[in-house]
């Protein structure tokens, strides 16, 4: 069984290690196109980054990093990200004047098996990974790109890439992707009843109406949530980040759009999805800490295990 175990590691780390050589090998490759332009625009002022032919493609791009903004998408990406901050403060600040005033005592009455290293090792990565690509990404659209923040982000963009495959991969291969898709009495129901917990009964300090369990981890709340960031807003960032490193080798794309001229919808769609991507993790930093108490569904995501707690009233 152990022997079993170990095995199946090895494998999930040998696939991971070839899929990170082979995109390694092709960024090398992108990365010299990149120094290429990188080294045009050295010593001048004015950055004429990505306003040149890239490999073989002939017409020029029309957007410059940290020069071309789109108001419109400006104010409603910071207002996402602001409202998202402000729901959690808010909520927060809500949640400690109630724990104030009806003092409850947690009492540990077991501990269940949530996650498994490989979904846990994933999840952190992936956080470091978007973590890296939001600080690099907006160090460029605010103040221009530069040689260091260019090169974190193309490397985070194919380290992202290629976590995401193998996630879609896992939660193919393995089935875990059911976890993410709520049953019928889910949509009737168990959405409303966790949308009025959040609302109302959190600051009755009631008990969560629903419990995590192995096989059924996520509440009626969290699945199409989680489905909605993994299954629709990463591909995007992903698919057009993706095409704005190779655009030689996502042609059918740029064809679609009309071609190189028309780079700049692909430009506007990233930045779209990477507000979103920041408005996302700021909503879910904040809802992560709503379990029993603060830490537990940390620790869940840390450790694997799940503290279960019985409400008592303190005297
Ligand atoms: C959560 C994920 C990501 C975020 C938050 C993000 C964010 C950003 C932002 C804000 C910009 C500046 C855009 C502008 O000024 O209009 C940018 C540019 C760019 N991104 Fe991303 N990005 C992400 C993922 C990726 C991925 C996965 C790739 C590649 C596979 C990628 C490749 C690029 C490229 C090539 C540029 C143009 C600048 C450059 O050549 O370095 N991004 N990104
Ligand atoms: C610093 C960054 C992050 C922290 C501290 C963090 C924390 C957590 C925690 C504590 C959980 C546990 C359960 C819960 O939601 O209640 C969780 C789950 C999850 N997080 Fe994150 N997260 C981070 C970044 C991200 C990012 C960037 C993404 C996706 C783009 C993401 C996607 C998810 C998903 C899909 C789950 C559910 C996992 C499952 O049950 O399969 N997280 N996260």
């Amino acid at each position: 069984m152990k022997r079993q175990k170990s095995q199946k590691a090895g494998g999930v780390l040998i696939v991971y290690l070839l899929f990170f050589m082979v995109f390694g090998s092709i960024n090398i490759h992108a990365d010299e196109i990149q120094k290429a332009v990188y080294m045009e625009i050295e010593g001048s002022e004015s950055v004429a980054y990505l306003v040149k032919e890239i490999n073989s493609l002939e017409k020029p791009y029309n957007y410059l990093i940290g020069t071309t903004t789109f108001p419109a998408i400006e104010i409603l990406g910071v207002m996402a990200a602001l409202g998202a901050l402000a729901f959690g403060l808010l909520h927060g600040f809500g949640r400690f004047l109630a724990g104030r005033k009806i003092p409850l005592f947690l009492e540990e009455v077991g501990k269940d098996h949530i996650y498994g290293w490989i979904t846990r090792m994933g999840h952190w990565l992936n956080a470091l990974t978007v973590l890296g690509l939001l600080g690099s990404g907006f160090i460029m659209h605010y103040m221009g790109p530069d040689h260091l923040s260019g090169y974190i982000h193309n490397q985070l963009g194919y380290f992202l890439l290629t976590q995401y495959i193998l996630f879609l991969i896992y939660e193919i291969a393995t089935g875990d992707i059911k976890q993410f898709i709520p049953q019928l009495w889910e949509i009737k129901e168990g959405i409303l009843k966790q949308a009025l917990f959040y609302a109302i009964g959190i600051f009755k300090r009631e008990e969560h109406p629903y419990h995590m369990k192995k096989d059924n981890r996520l509440n009626p709340l969290q699945k199409p949530a989680y489905f909605s960031i993994m299954f629709g807003l990463m591909p995007v960032v992903v698919l057009t980040g993706f095409t704005l490193l190779r655009p030689d080798i996502m042609g059918f794309l740029i064809g679609w759009i009309g071609g190189l001229e028309n780079m700049k919808y692909i430009f506007i769609l990233h930045l779209i999805s990477a507000f979103g991507m920041l408005a996302f993790l700021i909503g879910h930093l904040y809802l992560a800490s709503t379990g029993d108490n603060v830490k537990q569904h940390f620790e869940v995501m840390i450790t694997g295990f799940h503290r279960i707690y019985k409400y008592r009233l303190k005297d």
